[in-house]
């Protein structure tokens, strides 16, 4: 088994992490992808949302309606009392379902650390997603890199520098503002698996980005407290990407197709 999120110190542990390195090189790049900025009605899925703090945020900038759905009941209790918002409605969810999401009505959905917490659950995770996206609306992944396994970024190290398989247990460990570590489970999945995962349930044009800190203006980023007497230069994610940071597959061009399919991959 994985990481059991109802329970109270990984809940804690989690909502004090300090997210920057996801605000720099993650969540950023998952905002634009899931192209929020037009006109059209509909929501937004946060699935797997943990305290809230993300989709708040996506709501605040792109003044969309959010679902937010976990199934982890504190999680969705600290969201409410923590991260209320009223553009963002909380929901606990069982067996993957989503029987408030009309079918064919989201703009876009996001699962932002949650696929490296899945073992064979996956496809039908996202099956049911497929199910609830309106024409074109892209579907986005962010999660640790695979090949950044078992290296220590400022704020967290995803597994050991050993060779592992698609579906293999692996720990990772979040440094917390405290000075603990919050040692959690998930599991490995290859770059390819992300893929096929993706082309199995019937996604087109899929997407991987890797930014690096390199990619960022260098002034802002020494002013960021995280950074504080630390040389950008030397930090693992200024040169490795911690995340393929966003995967985004536009769907709906034709259900269960698998034409079009275009990969841009780097580093
Ligand atoms: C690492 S947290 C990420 C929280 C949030 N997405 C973020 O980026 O801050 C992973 C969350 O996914 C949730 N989760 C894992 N598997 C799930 C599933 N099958 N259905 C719904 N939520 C799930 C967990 O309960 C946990 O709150």
């Amino acid at each position: 088994m994985g990481t059991d999120w109802t329970e109270g110190h990984v809940a804690n542990g989690f909502e004090s992490y300090d997210d920057t390195l996801g605000q720099l090189l993650g969540y950023p790049y998952v905002y634009k992808a899931l192209g929020l900025s037009n006109s059209a009605a509909g929501s937004g899925l946060d699935y797997g949302c943990g305290p809230g703090k993300v989709a708040v945020r996506f709501a605040k900038a792109s003044q969309k309606h959010f679902y937010a759905v976990d199934e982890s009941s504190r999680m969705i209790d600290m969201a409410r009392s923590a991260h209320a918002h009223p553009l963002v409605s909380y929901r606990l969810i069982q067996n993957d379902d989503l029987p408030f999401v009309p079918n064919n009505a989201l703009q876009g959905a996001m699962l932002c650390f949650v696929i490296l917490n899945l073992g064979q659950r996956i496809k039908g995770i996202l099956d049911k997603i497929y199910k609830k996206l309106g024409p074109g609306a892209p579907r986005v992944i962010l999660d640790t890199n695979p090949i950044t396994t078992g290296l220590r970024f400022t704020t967290f190290q995803s597994g050991l520098r050993k060779r592992c398989a698609d579906g293999d247990k692996r720990p990772a460990w979040l440094f917390l503002p405290d000075g603990k570590a919050l040692e959690l489970t998930g599991y490995f999945w290859s770059r390819a698996a992300h893929i096929n995962m993706f082309e199995e349930s019937g996604y087109e044009d899929i997407n991987l980005m890797p930014p690096t800190l390199a990619d960022l203006p260098a002034a802002p980023l020494r002013t960021i407290g995280l950074y504080s007497g630390i040389r950008l230069e030397d930090t693992t994610e200024w040169s490795h990407p911690p995340f393929p940071s966003h995967q985004r597959a536009q769907t709906k061009l034709g259900h269960g197709l698998k034409c079009n399919t275009r990969l841009k991959m780097g580093k």
